[in-house]
């Protein structure tokens, strides 16, 4: 499967600080060009971002290599892949 709807959107997750309450899409297919969330352009490829509401501000690392699978936080999958 050379052509897998999923790309990496890179090797190292990506910090973000979230506020609590309110919602945001992280991008599930890797083609986003506002890493790690979602603009938008999954259009197409059948793959859809992960929606969630942070719970409470805090400071997390979502995954970039799109291969996590406690997405959308980063489970150190990227070092499987080379
Ligand atoms: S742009 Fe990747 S899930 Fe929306």
């Amino acid at each position: 499967m050379s052509h897998s709807p999923i790309h990496s959107a890179g090797n190292a997750p990506a910090k973000a600080e979230l506020k609590a309450g309110q919602t945001y899409a992280w991008c599930a297919c890797g083609r986003s060009g506002t890493q790690p969330f979602c603009d938008g352009y999954h259009q197409g490829t059948g793959i859809d971002p992960i929606v969630f509401t942070a719970e409470a501000d805090s400071e997390v690392w979502l995954c970039m290599c799109k291969g996590s699978k406690a997405a959308p936080i980063c489970d150190g999958s990227h070092k499987n892949s080379t």
